[in-house]
């Protein structure tokens, strides 16, 4: 298992200049020639190279030749660090601890905020899946994965601001404190996942709690989460709370897909409850509630 933290301890004041070097390097290059890293970075070149090979240890880099030339490229584990680094420099996050699970897109830690509140970070990693697939030559200009780098900031920030307007209005969402690149910090929460179908006491409650949310994300956000599910949904046992997450799918409610996929996360959900809950609530009646249909 790769452990972000003590990666990241490894790491300089020099190396983190030729990583953003480097990261500098993208908007123009897929792999970046040494020459320009050293140009970004205004160090040496000996510095530099000696920085390289111990990241491309670490796996932060990938490297190629390139017409006789040197030249390198981030991975996500070396975008990862840039993010961090932010974060520990602007005292968002102090210490990082375990994963916590590998998503479809993302990858998320434990970390500790100063005063010891527990975070998570999410890091989202868009294309990864194919990354590893794809076999095709391109050129750089053409090799959409500096351009996976890009929709992974993207999906970052709409999960930062879908999150924090949410958390704003009172729904049943994570607290988010901040993003950087491609990765978000999200309060960690203490509980169990949904489809771990754990005992609740007044699941009715829980339901009508997630609805609200959906209601309230649509009548007066205006958006529709889009993936809801019971992996989407971590609930707090002992305070009857449910916390909806994963949010960076999110569409607008004018979006042509908006109400059928309203109707899909209300209908699935309120399914999921009443088969495994027996609470017996109208999916019908949950999505008008949830348009505002009816008070
Ligand atoms: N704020 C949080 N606190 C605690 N655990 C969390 C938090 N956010 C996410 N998790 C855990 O990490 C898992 C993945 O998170 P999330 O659903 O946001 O990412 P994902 O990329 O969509 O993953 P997947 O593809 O599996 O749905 C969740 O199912 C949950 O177990
Ligand atoms: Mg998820």
């Amino acid at each position: 298992m790769v452990k972000i933290g003590l990666i990241y301890k490894q790491l300089t004041k020099r190396d983190l200049k030729v990583l953003e070097a480097i990261e500098k390097g993208h908007s123009k290059y897929e792999y970046v020639p040494l020459e320009i890293i050293e140009k970004y970075s205004k160090l040496p070149e000996q510095h530099v190279l000696l920085s390289l090979s111990k990241m491309h240890r670490l796996k932060l880099v990938k490297r190629k030749m390139i017409s006789g030339y040197k030249a390198f490229r981030l991975t996500y584990l070396g975008l990862d660090m840039l993010a961090l680094d932010y974060f520990v420099r602007k005292d968002i996050v102090e210490a990082i601890g375990d994963r916590i699970g590998v998503g479809k897109e993302s990858e998320l830690y434990k970390a500790l905020a100063p005063g010891g509140k527990k975070v998570a970070i999410k890091f989202l990693r868009i294309g990864r899946t194919s990354f590893r697939k794809t076999r095709i030559v391109r050129t750089w200009a053409q090799d959409p994965r500096i351009d996976w780098f890009k929709q992974s900031k993207i999906a970052a920030e709409r999960e930062f601001k879908a999150l924090k307007e949410l958390y704003q209005i009172g729904t049943y969402v994570p607290y988010v404190l901040a993003y950087n690149r491609h990765a978000v910090v999200i309060e960690y929460i203490e509980g169990v996942e949904l489809y771990r179908k754990p005992e609740l006491d007044k699941p009715e409650e829980v339901l009508w709690k997630i609805l609200d949310t959906l209601r309230k994300a649509y009548l007066e956000v205006g958006v529709v989460h889009g993936d809801l599910s019971e992996y989407n949904v971590i609930v707090n046992v002992d305070t009857n709370t449910p916390y909806i997450i994963d949010w960076p799918q999110y569409v607008y409610k004018d979006d042509p897909s908006a109400e059928q996929l309203l109707k899909r996360d209300v209908e699935y959900i309120v399914r999921f409850f009443n088969k495994n809950y027996k609470v017996g609530i109208s999916p019908d009646k949950a999505l008008k509630y949830v348009r505002g249909e009816n008070e």
